[in-house]
């Protein structure tokens, strides 16, 4: 089999090695379909160790495959089971990093196999495609339960990148009317809005008033303010939170689901008057996860619009080299082990 070892910006290189041999507690799984991550975007342009992915090691952690051999004490997976593999808990978690377990290779060796913890069958409803997809779907899920979203919520998302939109389909999967998506590019709010969210340009220079307008007024004890009662940061720029912090009403929840790479000054006098909850949203839980396989099997939500692009797995450099591309419209670029 093949795997795929990451060797510094712009280079990794596929190896021939034996295929992994499942000890007593262990499964072996063959990959159907993997996603490119904002973090191998980082890896392949700039600097691996930067996002955890490490020279001379694998990489690749948004997959779903096939079993193909258990261990003789596994009970609760068996070969054929289809299933999802949560990055942060898989095989190597502890020795390598989440970003690190093997998603674009072959076959993967999941270390003391569990289910709903490692490993998630997947539903016979869900495909192997849409099943590449939960890794960063359980991201956006998170971003929205991590500020408790209800249904009668308004919210305002930040950024209409794959994390941003993976957000989206989470409150729209949870059924919350009113969403609205900020970006700055025309091409993303485009995605947004087929995706179903009302779409808001924040370099136009009337966005607070298009703002005011798509959620109205609400009287406050600070006077009235735009009637928005959750924020969702997946830009991670300053002007962002500025801008967040200028619209929040009294009571406001904001999510900081975006990785902010410079320090942010945070007004805290403002934080308190106006009694803010402001929550950093990392990674995700495994409810996030059944909540992510659940909404994959009601088909309430158009997260499989996120897909652009699809690569065959030896096209590996081709489809990073896409994901890196601003130019190419991609949203989530996918490789295809079947072609
Ligand atoms: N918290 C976590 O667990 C987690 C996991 C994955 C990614 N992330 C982070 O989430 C963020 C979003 O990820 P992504 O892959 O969608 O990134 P992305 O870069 O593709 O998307 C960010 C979007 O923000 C937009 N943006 C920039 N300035 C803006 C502004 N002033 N107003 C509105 N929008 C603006 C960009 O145009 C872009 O479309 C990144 O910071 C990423 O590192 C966090």
């Amino acid at each position: 089999m093949k795997r795929a070892i990451y060797n510094g910006p712009r280079d990794f290189a596929f190896e021939d090695v034996e295929e992994p041999k499942a000890g007593p507690n262990d499964a072996v799984i063959e990959i159907k379909y993997a996603g490119v991550c904002g973090s191998d975007v980082t890896a392949w342009t700039y600097d691996g160790s930067a996002v955890g992915i490490h020279a001379g090691n694998e990489f690749g952690h948004e997959f779903a495959g096939v079993i193909t051999e258990v261990g003789s004490k596994v009970k609760d997976v068996k070969v054929g089971d289809r299933v999802w593999v949560n990055p942060e808990t898989c095989k190597l978690a502890g020795k390598v990093a989440c970003c690190e377990c093997g998603g674009f290779s072959e076959k993967v060796l999941i270390e003391n196999a569990k289910v709903n913890y490692n490993v998630y069958k997947l539903p016979d409803s869900v495909d192997f495609k849409e099943a590449a997809l939960i890794e960063p779907f359980c991201v956006g899920i998170h971003g929205k339960n991590a500020v408790h979203t209800k249904k009668s919520d308004k919210v305002l998302i930040f950024g209409a990148g794959p994390i941003g939109l993976c957000c989206l389909n989470a409150l729209i999967g949870q059924g919350v009317k009113k969403v609205a998506v900020a970006d700055v590019r025309d091409d993303r709010l485009k995605d947004a809005e087929a995706m179903g969210a009302i779409i808001l340009n924040s370099a136009d220079p009337k966005f607070m008033e298009n703002v005011e307008e798509v959620f109205g007024t609400t009287m406050t004890p600070f006077g009235p303010a735009v009637d928005i009662d959750v924020f969702i940061d997946c830009a991670g720029v300053k002007p962002v939170m500025d801008t967040i912090l200028k619209l929040a009403k009294y009571e406001a929840r904001i999510s900081v689901v975006a990785v902010y790479k410079e320090t942010y000054e945070m007004p805290l006098m403002l934080v308190m008057a106006k009694r803010y909850t402001i929550t950093g949203s990392c990674a995700y839980d495994h409810k996030d996860a059944l909540e992510a396989i659940g909404l994959l099997e009601k088909k309430n939500t158009n997260i499989d619009k996120l897909i652009t692009h699809m690569f065959a797995y030896d096209e590996l450099e081709q489809a990073l080299d896409t994901a890196s591309n601003p130019e190419s419209g991609a949203l989530k670029v996918m490789i295809d082990y079947s072609i």
